[in-house]
């Protein structure tokens, strides 16, 4: 995984690369370096942990008017300094940042007999093959990329030379420009305000830049004349920005979110008829996601079985990409993704489009891989989500598919929805509920259908941010099984927003309670039944209640981690986008 900034400018751009970086955290945050060019020597500066302790250690006497710099998630070598990024070669005449997977490094590290490698990365290796080449050095990067196999988007500084060089291979790579700097990144995020304008490389491109030039060739080393792409202003949310963490914040957005989805969809019309003419004449629709985000897709799918009648099927990415799959062009594939970054999605479309079929991408990020695999893009809403536990782009992906679901069926529901819009409002999680919460170690969540997936998403927000050893499992299926785990010191969370099924869950509370278990219910009506601490959830449309539900979940996961002194924004070996396989 892994993100990737370079700078260079009129004058020093350590802080620049810094809050570059600081963008890029949700790509990893396990270590971080700089490499900078000083009167033509590489000097190189690298720390374990958050860019923070990174940016402790640079010396005020530090600086550089060139600087490359990397924020980590390890794949190959444990988490210590000699992994982390910039990479030397073994002259120390070129440094490296890398974000991707050099598959055959082992292979090529053969090949270079004679050199001492001083990391377990896969990355060290590509600054020796660049050190090992001669002629230019844009031929050099060139030569060396040409031997390796896999993926990567790196920037790369030479001892005396007041360039950087980038290449790129599956990875991202964006290169922004603005009056005396040009700044290269895995994200366009990093490049703040005030820039002009960017280019997103493609693969086998690659780019020589200066502080007011941009270059950019391609493998043969011609030059690409490439489309400068303007900066759309970002969804700006500054009403909860004194909030301690990212992920309250989040949260507490929203409400905002939903009322910006709905106008988007119904005031600003930004799917026209001819494009829902051309999905609605798919006779299948198969989603694939990871995450949270798979969670939003079984809901996307249950909206249109429910309401389009449509024949759904959903699949979890990793999973989809080496089962056998009969890819049919009567089926239209949805890929879902909050970053539009995740590998084993991007790799699911790619396989999906090599073998004719079509995509529709649902992402919240505009300028991200999976839109150019995309033959429709449905955007999400949500603005920047900054905390690795998605929330409120899993509340974005659930509305925007319900709206997608009810656009493609003819149903017109707009005054419904809009109704909903403008009250949701976030209702603060009972105090004695969290408490009491707070005493129990294994937790388990159930529910019906649409219940069951809010189910899973609460249980793999715990998990992730409390690091509670909680499952979600299908209210009816308990008694195949995880029954037997249920005892005492057992709390289940049940989910129940379908009055139809209301008796069916009365049934599986009694159950648990018959064994022991406490219940926390969930529910906007009442229930037949004693539990032992109860969420009564405002009163909306069923096919909103799954909105109105994961909310109190996902602030009973924020509220378990603030208790235990967690940081709900960074948990503990996880990325916010999860860009290698
Ligand atoms: C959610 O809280 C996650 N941290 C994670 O499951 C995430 O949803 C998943 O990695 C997919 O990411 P994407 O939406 O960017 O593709």
């Amino acid at each position: 995984m892994c993100g990737i900034c370079a700078s260079i400018g009129n004058d020093n751009q350590i802080r620049n690369v810094i809050s570059g970086l600081k963008t890029l955290e949700y790509r990893g945050y396990d270590s971080s370096g700089v490499a900078l060019l000083k009167n033509g020597k590489i000097s190189v500066v690298k720390s374990v942990g958050q860019i923070k302790c990174l940016q402790e250690k640079l010396a005020d006497e530090l600086n550089s008017k060139i600087v490359i710099g990397h924020t980590r998630w390890a794949t190959h070598g444990k988490v210590c300094e000699e992994n982390s990024h910039p990479h030397l070669s073994f002259d120390k005449k070129v440094a490296i940042v890398h974000n991707g997977i050099i598959e055959n490094f082992e292979q090529l590290k053969k090949q270079l007999p004679n050199v001492k490698f001083y990391s377990q990365t896969d990355t060290e290796v590509f600054a020796n093959l660049i050190a090992s080449h001669s002629g230019s050095n844009i031929e050099r990067l060139v030569k060396a990329s040409k031997m390796v196999k896999g993926s990567f988007a790196v920037a790369v500084m030479f001892e005396n030379d007041n360039k950087i060089y980038c290449a790129k291979r599956k990875s991202p790579l964006y290169i922004g420009f603005r009056h005396g700097q040009v700044m290269a990144s895995s994200d366009v995020s990093a490049f703040g305000e005030n820039f002009d304008y960017f280019y997103k490389l493609d693969d086998d491109e690659f780019a020589v830049v200066t502080k007011d030039k941009i270059d950019i060739f391609d493998k043969d080393l011609k030059l690409v004349n490439k489309a400068k792409a303007l900066f759309e202003k970002a969804p700006f949310f500054d009403d909860f920005s004194e909030e301690k963490c990212f992920m309250k914040k989040e949260i507490l957005e929203q409400p905002i979110v939903l009322k910006r989805t709905f106008f988007k969809y119904f005031s600003e019309k930004i799917i026209d008829e001819t494009t829902l003419t051309k999905i609605k004449k798919f006779k299948k629709f198969h989603f694939v996601a990871c995450g949270t985000a798979y969670h939003s897709a079984l809901l996307g799918a249950e909206y249109l079985r429910e309401f389009a009648k449509k024949d759904c099927e959903v699949s979890v990415a990793s999973e989809f990409r080496y089962g056998f799959q009969n890819i049919s062009k009567n089926c239209l594939y949805v890929f879902v993704s909050q970053s539009g970054e995740t590998a084993d999605t991007i790799a699911c479309a790619e396989m999906v489009k090599q073998k004719g079929a079509q995509t529709l991408c649902v992402t919240n990020v505009p300028y991200c891989t999976l839109n150019n695999l995309a033959d429709f893009v449905l955007p999400t809403f949500a603005g920047k989500e900054v905390a690795v536990a998605s929330t409120k782009a899993y509340v974005a992906q659930v509305f925007t598919m319900l709206i997608f679901a009810l656009l493609i069926s003819g149903k017109d529901m707009e005054e419904e929805l809009k109704k909903f819009a403008l009250q949701f409002s976030i209702k603060a999680l009972p105090d004695e509920v969290l408490n009491s919460a707070l005493g129990y170690s294994k937790i388990f969540f159930v529910g019906r259908v649409a219940d069951y997936v809010t189910s899973l998403e609460g249980a793999l927000k715990l998990k992730e941010i409390s690091y509670i050893n909680c499952i979600a499992i299908a209210a009816g299926e308990l008694k195949h099984g995880t029954l037997a785990l249920v005892d005492d010191d057992t709390l289940v969370v049940v989910v129940s927003t379908r009055e139809d099924l209301k008796e069916k869950i009365e049934n599986n509370i009694q159950e648990i309670r018959a064994r022991g278990g406490k219940i926390l219910l969930l529910s906007q009506f009442e229930h037949h039944v004693d539990v032992e601490y109860e969420i009564r959830l405002s009163k909306f449309m069923e096919m909103l209640m799954p909105i109105e539900s994961v909310v109190q979940l996902q602030q009973l996961a924020l509220s378990f981690a603030l208790e235990k002194g967690f940081d709900p924004d960074k948990p503990r070996n996880l990325a916010k986008s999860v860009t290698v396989e």
